[in-house]
């Protein structure tokens, strides 16, 4: 039995004032019987991760370097998140794999380090509308799992978050039928490299468009354990509703 999780992505929104969410959601949607995760900007990880410590809910970074420490101006490592409070972070987002050209081998090691420092990797992979068009969706989500989860994965340290890019943002979701085929393929998938007791057990997101009114659909699919949240995530009006319907 997987429990659930609800994953909040805020990306590059938020200020210190809009932190007040963070206690809205604890007040208003607790959860007891899932995971709540919330992820930050870095400029909010440490001052979040104070503000509800005395709740479950967990507070996550969107990206970390494979080093513990270095000279990397600019980045940060996974150590420094776990200093700093976080719980998880997002690796291998498609919108750092296209703007800062992560490809798999670079999120692996990302999602290594995370593991080192007892964070869970939240590893996105998804296909573009012309991957899907092509017919290639499965052959381009089969390599990017493959290339982007470590060997030594397990279920406590790894998540795994579906996200066809066509659905980030956009308002527009991928089908039942869509979001069912491409988790059944990712179960089988890791069971095939892991295990029936790892592969099985490993969390399976997905992204793309969650919303109030779509949540309950989405979360009824086979192998979907939860979701990774854009901008439903940003208030708890909208975050509660999806905690709800889980
Ligand atoms: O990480 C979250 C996803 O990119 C989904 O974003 O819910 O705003 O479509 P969205």
């Amino acid at each position: 039995m997987r429990r659930k999780m609800a994953a909040g992505n805020w990306k590059m929104n938020g200020l210190l004032a809009d932190l007040v969410q963070l206690d809205r959601i604890a007040a208003t949607c607790p959860a007891p019987d899932a995971d709540l995760l919330i992820c930050l900007p870095a400029s909010l990880i440490h001052p979040a991760s104070q503000q509800v410590r005395h709740s479950a809910m967990m507070i996550g970074a969107q990206d970390c370097h494979w080093n513990a420490a270095g000279a990397h101006t600019g980045d940060i490592s996974a150590v420094q998140l776990a200093d700093a409070g976080a719980a998880a972070v997002i690796l291998g987002h498609s919108e750092r794999r296209a703007d800062h050209q992560e490809d798999g081998a670079t999120v692996r090691a990302k999602a290594q380090a995370a593991q080192a420092s007892g964070l869970i990797a939240v590893i996105c992979v998804g296909e573009t509308l012309a991957e899907r068009d092509a017919g290639a969706t499965l052959d381009v989500i089969g390599a990017q799992l493959d290339a982007s989860v470590p060997d030594s994965a397990t279920a406590d340290s790894v998540v795994i978050a579906y996200e066809p890019v066509w659905a980030i943002g956009t308002g527009r979701i991928a089908t039942t039928d869509q979001i069912a085929e491409v988790h059944a393929f990712l179960r089988a998938r890791l069971i095939d490299r892991f295990s029936p007791q790892t592969g099985g057990a490993i969390r399976l997101l997905y992204g793309g468009s969650v919303k109030p009114d779509n949540a309950a659909q989405i979360f009824a699919v086979p192998e979907v354990d939860g979701a990774l949240v854009g901008g439903a995530s940003l208030t708890a009006d909208d975050f509660c509703p999806i905690v709800a319907a889980l």
